[in-house]
């Protein structure tokens, strides 16, 4: 019973005024260790909530995750997340910053040591180590979330919207690195984002979600991610068949959203 198995999952949060928002019904997925999948849908649709669920941070109101046979019960190390910012310790060096979890461990200095020089070569932070964290830039200081996220030694990489804050170019190349740690690592990546895009460039398996209840409304499988390893992601890009993919989903969230404004335009 490998991978991460994600078996009717729904969530319904009571509110105080005696209504409730469905955030999710009926969610079913299996994701096969060292797969890239990205999940992709309008705001609202239950993504957020769908990964807090996997991280253990939330227990769903319906349905199990069961991660190589167990079912989740609340947070693991087995289960890493990388948040879009501010979830690291500004005032600490990124070294320090990165060694956390493997000190939390009572691991010892010299093997610590050794993993996080590695984790900070491999995301490209070397000559960074002894600077605060708020002393980078927004594309650094996301190279050290996924650092310190790989230190724990996660099974499983859960990510939402990791690179929704950055600018452009930043962002192209914090997606390659993102490949690159998935195809070196053999990781679990599960990524939320709001960009069509990057979900068609990061997902070997990409989810359209739909709301109001949020649900699985498409999926597709793609060759991209792997394409894109060590590849120049602007020539991946050109290939006709991305761009008809990305043309279909485009229309797909579009109607949504139209949909989800009429529905609120009717409401009020
Ligand atoms: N703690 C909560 N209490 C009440 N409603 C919530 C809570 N968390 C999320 N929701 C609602 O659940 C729905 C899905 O939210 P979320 O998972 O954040 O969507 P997404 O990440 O796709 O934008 C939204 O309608 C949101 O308002
Ligand atoms: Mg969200």
């Amino acid at each position: 019973m490998d991978g991460l198995h994600i078996e009717n999952i729904s969530m319904r949060f009571d509110l105080p005024d005696g209504t409730h928002v469905q955030a999710l019904q009926d969610v079913s997925l299996e994701i096969k260790t060292g797969e890239i999948v990205s999940v992709l849908g309008p705001s609202g649709c239950g993504k957020t909530t769908l990964l807090n669920i996997l991280a253990g941070f939330l227990a769903p109101t319906g349905g199990q995750v069961r991660m190589n046979g167990h079912v989740v019960q609340g947070p693991d190390a087995e289960r890493g997340m990388v948040f879009q910012k501010g979830a690291l310790f500004e005032w600490m060096s990124v070294r320090k910053n990165v060694s956390f979890g493997p000190r939390m461990k009572g691991m010892a200095k010299p093997e610590r040591t050794e993993i996080v020089d590695h984790l900070l070569e491999t995301v490209g932070l070397q000559d960074f180590k002894e600077k605060a964290v708020y002393e980078l830039s927004g594309g650094m200081q996301q190279r050290v979330a996924l650092a310190r996220c790989l230190a724990n030694d996660p099974d499983v990489i859960l990510m939402d919207e990791p690179l929704g804050a950055l600018d452009a170019l930043t962002r192209e190349k914090m997606q390659g690195l993102v490949l690159k740690l998935w195809k070196e690592t053999g990781k679990t990546v599960i990524l939320i984002t709001h960009s069509v895009e990057e979900a068609l460039l990061l997902g070997e398996r990409l989810i359209v979600m739909a709301p109001r209840p949020g649900r699985i409304y498409r999926e597709y499988n793609l060759p991209f991610a792997d394409n894109a390893v060590g590849a120049d992601l602007r020539e991946v890009k050109k290939v006709p068949a991305f761009g008809e993919t990305r043309d279909e989903i485009l229309s797909m969230i579009w109607e949504m959203e139209e949909e989800i404004m009429g529905r609120a335009e009717g409401a009020a």
